[in-house]
């Protein structure tokens, strides 16, 4: 069995663990859910979230090494996210793991939670990292990164105010559906007209590579008055028309960055990328402009270790590792 690392995440409200070998293939990852414990505070509150990975990371470690077969002196080095996220979430797994390091007189790796979901797409068979434009759309960023390689990024566009996640989450709660709203749209999307409201699209000026998402979220504050929720397929059509909104951005600005930089290869993560309509219109779109399409896998889109074990990976390969010093960053740029 060839040599691993083990790596943990603990940015927001999930806390993981992971082992992949140094060639980035994952062989044991665990996600310790809290989002029901969160749900009833309508989001992630970060004292209770810090405490739940406190009593959680310990034996998600012990987990991955017994769904591995592993000990921890097969590791090769120990990983932890430390930044961006919630200080008291993000100081649990990166502690934990320079006290495996220290322990086992291993490497200790730090590493950017947006360089692991950039990286994400290229996870299982989808080959080496290479270069290529990537869309990250999470519930914190969302964000055009041309990539020419590992560590070498150049920011083309960022949301200028709420992340496609957020404008998910924020409507969702506004048309009363629990948290996080972006799985609960996707699902009720389904039996809905995505025609039935025309909600505006902001494409700011048309050569623009960045994003504004709270026009949307005051769009549907303003139809609120009019409408009868409790009819399951007005809801529906809400859900419906939302989501083909953001979608509709999100797919235009990947294709006009792609063909901005002259790149044939376009790669898409973060939590929003498993929805299942964005990943739809991806593919059409993508095959019409002859552009090749890696989706990040459904399971590795949402918050996991296993897109941070990668990272790491990638970066232990280069013979990077972090200082124990090396402190969290709530603000952790993807780009210096
Ligand atoms: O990447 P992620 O797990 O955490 C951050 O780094 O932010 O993303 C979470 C976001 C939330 O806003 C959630 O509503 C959204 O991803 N999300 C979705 C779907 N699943 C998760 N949005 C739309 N459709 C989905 N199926
Ligand atoms: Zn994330």
């Amino acid at each position: 069995m060839p040599p691993c690392l083990l790596a943990l995440e603990s940015s927001c409200d999930e806390t993981a663990a992971a082992i992949c070998t140094l060639e980035g293939d994952l062989i044991s990852s665990r996600i310790a859910s809290q989002i029901d414990i969160h749900r009833q505070f309508g989001g992630v509150v970060p004292e209770v979230a810090s405490r739940n990975h406190i009593l959680h990371v310990r034996p998600l470690v012990e987990q991955v090494l017994e769904d591995a077969g592993k000990t921890l002196d097969d590791m090769a080095a120990f990983a932890a996210t430390s930044g961006p996220g919630l200080v008291s979430s993000l100081l649990i797994g990166t502690s934990m793991a320079k006290a495996l390091a220290v322990a086992e007189d291993k490497p200790f790796i730090a590493v950017n939670h947006m360089e692991g979901h950039l990286l994400s797409p290229f996870m299982g068979d989808h080959g080496p990292v290479r270069s290529c434009v990537a869309l990250i759309v999470s519930g914190g960023h969302t964000m055009l990164v041309r990539v020419r390689g590992v560590g070498d990024y150049e920011l083309l566009g960022r949301t200028r105010d709420d992340a496609a996640g957020e404008a998910f989450d924020k409507v969702a709660k506004m048309i009363g559906l629990p948290y996080p709203g972006g799985p609960e749209i996707d699902k009720l999307s389904k039996q809905g007209d995505p025609n039935a409201f025309a909600f505006p699209r902001s494409f700011l000026d048309g050569r623009s590579l960045e994003f504004s998402f709270s026009g949307l979220k005051t769009a549907v504050l303003y139809e609120l008055p009019k409408l009868d929720l409790k009819d399951t397929q007005v809801l529906a059509d809400v859900c419906a028309s939302v989501q083909a909104a953001i979608i509709d951005v999100l797919v235009e600005k990947l294709v006009l960055a792609a063909k901005s930089c002259g790149e044939t290869l376009v790669a898409v993560s973060g939590g929003v990328s498993c929805n299942r309509g964005l990943r739809e219109a991806l593919t059409t779109r993508c095959s019409l402009e002859g552009l090749q399409l890696l989706l990040a896998r459904p399971d590795l889109c949402t918050d996991n270790a296993g897109m941070i074990a990668f990272a790491a990976a990638q970066r232990f390969n280069t013979g990077h590792s972090s200082p124990l010093e090396a402190d969290v960053d709530p603000n952790l740029s993807l780009v210096s």
